[in-house]
C-alpha cells in the first residue's frame, strides 16, 4: 500500500424529500444563491418549483442560470461568472448532474479568478478561493457531488479538461433517489458505465497489499451492476436507485483509490471523444473500457484474473488465466450490452478520420509535450490510437 492523505468532507443528505430542505440548509450559508441547472428536466419534473419554494420560504434570495449542456461549455461558465458578480451571489446551488455541478464549480472559482478561468483547466494553475457550491443531484453518474473535480469543454478549442482542488468539494449534496425516476434509460446506462469506470480507474493497479480497497472496489462494482439491471427493469425502483446513488458517491469520493497507484487512461481517452464529438461520457467509457482491458491485461494478468473471478463471477482452472480473463471481459461487454450501451466508436458516430488527432491530444503529443497516460500500463499516442482502432 502506498502513502496517502485522505480527507473527503462532503456532507450527503440522503433520502426522500430531502430537496425540500434546500432553503433551510442553505440559509445559514447564503443570502443570495445562483440557482444553476440544465436543459429543462428539472422544470418538467417539478423539482425547480419545489426548490424555488423552499428557498423563498426560508428567505434565501436567488438569481438563476439554466441551459447547462452535457459536456458543459466554457461560454456558459463565463456567463455564470458575470451573473454571480452582478447579483452578488454568495453560493451556487447546482440542481442536476455532473455537467451542472461541474459548471457550477467553474463559476465558483471564476468569480475570484483574475483572468479567464480556462487558464486554470489548461495550465493547472492553483486557485486561492471559490464560492461554496451546494448540490441537488438528479442523476447518479459523475460523482461530482462528492468530488473536488470539475470537467469543462472549451467548445472553440474542442478541448475537454478536468481540474481538481479540495476547495471545490461541495458544501453539501442532497440525494433523493426519487429524483432519478424521471431519467431516460440511456442516462441510467451512461451513469452506470461512468460509475463503474471510476472504480476501474482505481482498481486496476500494480500496487500490492491493497486488500481493503480491492474488496471495497469489488463490492461497489457488483452493487452497481446488480442495481443498474434492476433499475432498468423498473425505472421507479427506489431501492435500486438508492444503491446506485450511494455507490456512485463512494466510487468517486476518493476512498476506494487510497494507497493504490491509479490508472485514468480510459477517462483521458474518453474526454477526447466528448471534446470533439460531444458524445455522452459514460457511453464513450463503455466503448473504450473493454478495448483498454484487451490492450493492457498482459501487463498484470493477476489483477485481471481477480476481476474476472471476484467481480464477474467467472469460475475455472486457475492454471488457465488467459481463458478466465477473456471470459471476464466478455461478461463485462455483455453487461454493457444488456444496458443498451454502445460497443463501438462507429455506434457513437465516430469514424477513422480524427482518431490520430485525438490520440495525440490525449497524451499531449499534439502540443509538443507528450506525457504517457495510464498507471497500469503507460500509453503513448500510438497505444491510444491502437485502442481506438480496437473498438472501431
Ligand atoms: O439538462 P437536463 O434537461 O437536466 O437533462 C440532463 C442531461 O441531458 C439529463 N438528466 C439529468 N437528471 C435528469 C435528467 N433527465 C431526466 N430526469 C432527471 N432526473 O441527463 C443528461 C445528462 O446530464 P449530465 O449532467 O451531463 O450527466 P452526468 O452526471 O453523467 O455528467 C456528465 C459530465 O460529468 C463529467 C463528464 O465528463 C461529463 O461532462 N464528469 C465529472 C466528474 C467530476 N466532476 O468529478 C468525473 C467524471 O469522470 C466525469 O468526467
Ligand atoms: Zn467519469
Amino acid at each position: 500500500m502506498l502513502n496517502f492523505d485522505f480527507y473527503a468532507p462532503a456532507r450527503i443528505l440522503f433520502g426522500k424529500d430531502e430537496e425540500k430542505r434546500a432553503g433551510e440548509l442553505l440559509k445559514p450559508h447564503a443570502k443570495k444563491v445562483l440557482l444553476h441547472y440544465g436543459g429543462g428536466s428539472i422544470k418538467k419534473s417539478g423539482l425547480y418549483d419545489a426548490v424555488a419554494a423552499s428557498l423563498k420560504a426560508n428567505g434565501v434570495a436567488f438569481a438563476e442560470l439554466g441551459g447547462v449542456k452535457p459536456n458543459p461549455r466554457l461560454s456558459l461558465v463565463h456567463e455564470g461568472i458575470a451573473l454571480c458578480k452582478k447579483e452578488n451571489a454568495d453560493l451556487i446551488l447546482a440542481v442536476g448532474g455532473g455537467s451542472v455541478i461541474d459548471s457550477a464549480k467553474a463559476i465558483a472559482m471564476g468569480v475570484y479568478y483574475d483572468g479567464d478561468i480556462w487558464d486554470v483547466y489548461e495550465e493547472g494553475k492553483s486557485i486561492e478561493k471559490a464560492l461554496p457550491v451546494a448540490v441537488i443531484l438528479t442523476i447518479p453518474a459523475a460523482g461530482s457531488e462528492s468530488s473536488g473535480d470539475t470537467v469543462i469543454t472549451n467548445e472553440e478549442k474542442q478541448l475537454k479538461y478536468g481540474y481538481g482542488s479540495p476547495r471545490l468539494r461541495p458544501l453539501l449534496s442532497i440525494m433523493n433517489p426519487e429524483l432519478f425516476f424521471t431519467l431516460p434509460e440511456n442516462q441510467l446506462a451512461n451513469g452506470a458505465a461512468d460509475m463503474m469506470s471510476h472504480v476501474f480507474e482505481r482498481y486496476f493497479t500494480s500496487t500490492t497489499h491493497t486488500d481493503l480497497t480491492d474488496g471495497l472496489c469489488e463490492a461497489v462494482l457488483k452493487t452497481l451492476m446488480k442495481n443498474a439491471l434492476l433499475a432498468k427493469k423498473d425505472m421507479k425502483d427506489y431501492d435500486a436507485w438508492s444503491e446506485l446513488g450511494f455507490a456512485g458517491t463512494v466510487a468517486h469520493n476518493g476512498l476506494v483509490g487510497m494507497g493504490r497507484r491509479q490508472d485514468w487512461a480510459c477517462h483521458n481517452m474518453e474526454h477526447e471523444l466528448s471534446a470533439v464529438y460531444d458524445v455522452a461520457h459514460g457511453a464513450g467509457l463503455a466503448v473504450l473500457t473493454p478495448g483498454w482491458m484487451q490492450y493492457v491485461y498482459k501487463d498484470n494478468m493477476g489483477m485481471f484474473v481477480q476481476f474476472a473471478v471476484n467481480v464477474m463471477g467467472v469460475e475455472g482452472s486457475y492454471r488457465d488465466s488467459e481463458a478466465i480473463i477473456q471470459e471476464g471481459v466478455a461478461r463485462l461487454r455483455d453487461f454493457f450490452n444488456k444496458m443498451g450501451l454502445p460497443a463501438t466508436l462507429s455506434e457513437l458516430g465516430i469514424g477513422e478520420d480524427r482518431l490520430e488527432e485525438m490520440a495525440k491530444k490525449a497524451t499531449g503529443e499534439a502540443f509538443g509535450r507528450e506525457s504517457p497516460i495510464g498507471g497500469l500500463k503507460k500509453l503513448y499516442w500510438q497505444d491510444v490510437l491502437n485502442i481506438y482502432r480496437l473498438v472501431k
